[in-house]
């Protein structure tokens, strides 16, 4: 299958060229903004991963779509505007979007929804997330993928809430019952530290995730590609392609 990647140029773009041969996956267009870099795709391109910035994701998957060619999306900080896009697009070809491609999340996603449905809302959701020095977007699309978890468990007992706090500052009273909050910390080479808290009144249970490697997003991404050829049209997540729904 002839790929393209947009981004190309980036961290996350050069690990997936790196794995792509390994998963049967041939890049023909490394596209990027970068000096050096392809700015388009060529016409015999099969598919698209987009690990770039959210302001390219609309004219990409506009065109991915009047092609039908299969999409899938990394990028994360996607604002409603862009997503509209990614929705449309999606009524004509198979569009993967997941702000986390690894393994251990998806299966963290699946533990935490759970656990908020076990532990009630008595127990308060704290999620914490930690990345590089230069990550962009906040918090981490992983974070809000786990806070949607968490709350989407709590929805199943009739205590779902219907926002998200993200970060505390001055004299802001007592936590309100049901609160999911967010806080994310930016610093350093970290690659990806997601833990989320279940706090009680006699414990705590905490899930935490740390990536190692970018390898753990990128061969999950090139993975979502592999699967979404062919498929109907439709919008998937890395759920779909791990056949956990
Ligand atoms: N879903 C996941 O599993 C996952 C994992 C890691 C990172 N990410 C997300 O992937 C994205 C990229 O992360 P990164 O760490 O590789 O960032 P990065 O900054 O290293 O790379 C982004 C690349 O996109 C390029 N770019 C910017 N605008 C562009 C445009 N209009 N057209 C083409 N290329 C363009 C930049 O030049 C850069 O080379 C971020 O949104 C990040 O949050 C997602």
């Amino acid at each position: 299958m002839k790929i393209a990647i947009l981004g190309a140029a980036g961290r996350m773009g050069r690990k997936l060229a790196e794995l792509a041969p390994a998963a049967g996956l041939e890049v023909i267009a490394k596209v990027d903004v970068a000096d050096g870099f392809d700015r388009d795709w060529p016409s015999e391109t099969e598919g698209v991963i987009d690990f770039s910035y959210h302001t390219a994701l609309p004219s990409a998957i506009d065109k991915a779509a009047a092609e039908g060619i299969p999409y899938v999306i990394g990028t994360t900080g996607v604002t409603p505007g862009e997503q509209a896009h990614v929705d449309a697009a999606a009524k004509k070809i198979p569009v993967v979007q997941s702000g986390n491609y690894s393994l251990g999340v998806n299966l963290m996603l699946e533990l935490v929804r759970k656990a908020a449905t076990i532990l009630g809302p008595e127990y308060d959701v704290e999620i914490t997330e930690m990345h590089h020095r230069h990550k962009k977007d906040a918090p981490s699309g992983t974070a809000l993928m786990l806070a949607k978890a968490a709350n989407a468990g709590r929805a199943e007992i009739g205590a779902a809430v219907d926002g998200f706090t993200y970060g505390r500052h001055g004299d802001i009273g007592e936590r309100p019952d049901r609160e999911i909050a967010i806080h994310a910390l930016r610093g350093g080479s970290v690659v990806g530290d997601h833990t989320v808290m279940f706090a009680g009144e006699l414990e705590r249970v905490e899930f935490v995730h740390k990536a190692q490697d970018r390898a753990a997003f990128a061969a999950g991404a090139l993975k979502a590609m592999v699967w979404a050829k062919g498929r109907a049209s439709g919008i998937y997540s890395m759920r779909d392609v791990l056949g956990f729904s």
